[in-house]
C-alpha cells in the first residue's frame, strides 16, 4: 500500500538552497513539491528553473500558502520574509520548517505565535552532521572545562548576508550553556591586551563559494582540541530540511528542533 506524499511548499524556491531542494524533493518518494514560493521568477515552472524538467508548479508569492493544499512549508528565503511566512502558515494551519538565518525579533515573535497553532521547527543549520557537532561541542566544552580558551571560526561564500552565521552563534550558545563562558568577542583589532579568561572569540571568513565550515577550538596550555564540520555542498542542509518536514507533518502544534528529528530517525 502506498502512502500519500507529504506536500511541500518551498519559500525561497529560486534561491541557492531552494533550487537544490527542488532537485532533492523530486528524487524523494516521501515528498512532493506542491508550491514554489519566491519573489523572483514569478510564473516560471519551478522544475524547469531547477533543471529537473517541468513539474507544473509555477513560482508564486506567499498567497500560495492560503490556496494550495500543503502539509509543510520549508523556508530558505530572507530574514525579512520569515514573519509573513509564519503568519501565513499559522492562518492556513500548515507546519513550518525555517532554515533561514539571521532572524530578527519580528520573525521570532511570529514563529512563536505560529507554534501555538501549528508545528514549527526553526534551525540555523539543518544538517544532521552539524546537529551532531552541537552535541560533541557540549561534551568537549564540559570536558575541557571553564579554563579553556574557546574560539569559533566560520567560513562561508561571499554572498552570505548575515555574520557571524546562525550556526556559529548557536555553537557559542552551546559552549555558554555548558561552562558559562562569555562574553562573545567578534574579531580582534589593535591593542586589545591579553586574552581574558572566559571570552569566546568569534571570527567570520567570507570567501569564494564555500557552502559552510565551522570550527570550535578549545585550548589550554599544551593542549588544543578542534572540532570541525565542513559542508562540501548544500545537500546536507537540504536533506536535513526534508527529513525535518517529514518529521513535522501531522505533529501537534509546538516548537520542535533538529535534535527531535535526529532522535526520531537514526
Ligand atoms: N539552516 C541551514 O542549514 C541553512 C543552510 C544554508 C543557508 N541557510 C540560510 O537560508 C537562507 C537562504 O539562503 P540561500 O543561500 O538559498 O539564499 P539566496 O540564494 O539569496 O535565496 C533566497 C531566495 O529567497 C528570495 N527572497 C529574498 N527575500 C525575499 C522576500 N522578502 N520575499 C520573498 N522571497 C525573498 C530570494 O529572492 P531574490 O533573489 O530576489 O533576493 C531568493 O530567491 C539564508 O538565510 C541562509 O543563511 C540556512
Amino acid at each position: 500500500m502506498s502512502t500519500a506524499r507529504i506536500r511541500i511548499g518551498l519559500h525561497g524556491a529560486m534561491g541557492r538552497m531552494g533550487l537544490r531542494l527542488i532537485q532533492l524533493i523530486a528524487q524523494d518518494p516521501r515528498v512532493e513539491l506542491a508550491a514554489a514560493i519566491d519573489r523572483a521568477k514569478l510564473g516560471e515552472d519551478a522544475g524547469a528553473a531547477a533543471g529537473v524538467g517541468p513539474l507544473g508548479v509555477v513560482v508564486r508569492g506567499l498567497d500560495a500558502v492560503a490556496d494550495t493544499p500543503l502539509d509543510v512549508v520549508i523556508d530558505y528565503s530572507h530574514p525579512s520574509a520569515v514573519a509573513e511566512a509564519a503568519d501565513r502558515c499559522r492562518l492556513a494551519k500548515v507546519a513550518l520548517v525555517v532554515g533561514t538565518t539571521g532572524l530578527d525579533a519580528d520573525a521570532r515573535r511570529a514563529l512563536e505565535a505560529a507554534s501555538a497553532e501549528v508545528p514549527v521547527l526553526a534551525s540555523p543549520n539543518t544538517s544532521r552532521a552539524v546537529n551532531l557537532l552541537f552535541k560533541l561541542v557540549a561534551q568537549a566544552a564540559a570536558g575541557m572545562g571553564p579554563e579553556a580558551d574557546v574560539e569559533i571560526v566560520e567560513r562561508h561564500h561571499r554572498l552570505k548576508k548575515d555574520s557571524p552565521s546562525g550556526t556559529a552563534l548557536r555553537l557559542a550558545e552551546v559552549v555558554t550553556a555548558s561552562t558559562g563562558a562569555g562574553p562573545l568577542v567578534h574579531g580582534r583589532e589593535g591593542q586589545v591586551g591579553e586574552r581574558p579568561r572566559g571570552e569566546i572569540g568569534m571570527h567570520a571568513v567570507r570567501a569564494g563559494d564555500c557552502p559552510g565550515e565551522h570550527t570550535v577550538l578549545f585550548a589550554v596550555a599544551g593542549d588544543t582540541l578542534e572540532l570541525t564540520h565542513r559542508a562540501l555542498n548544500r545537500d546536507g542542509f537540504a536533506r536535513g530540511a526534508i527529513d525535518a518536514a517529514v518529521f513535522l507533518a501531522g505533529k501537534a502544534p509546538g516548537s520542535y528542533s533538529m535534535a527531535d528529528v535526529l532522535e526520531s530517525t537514526p
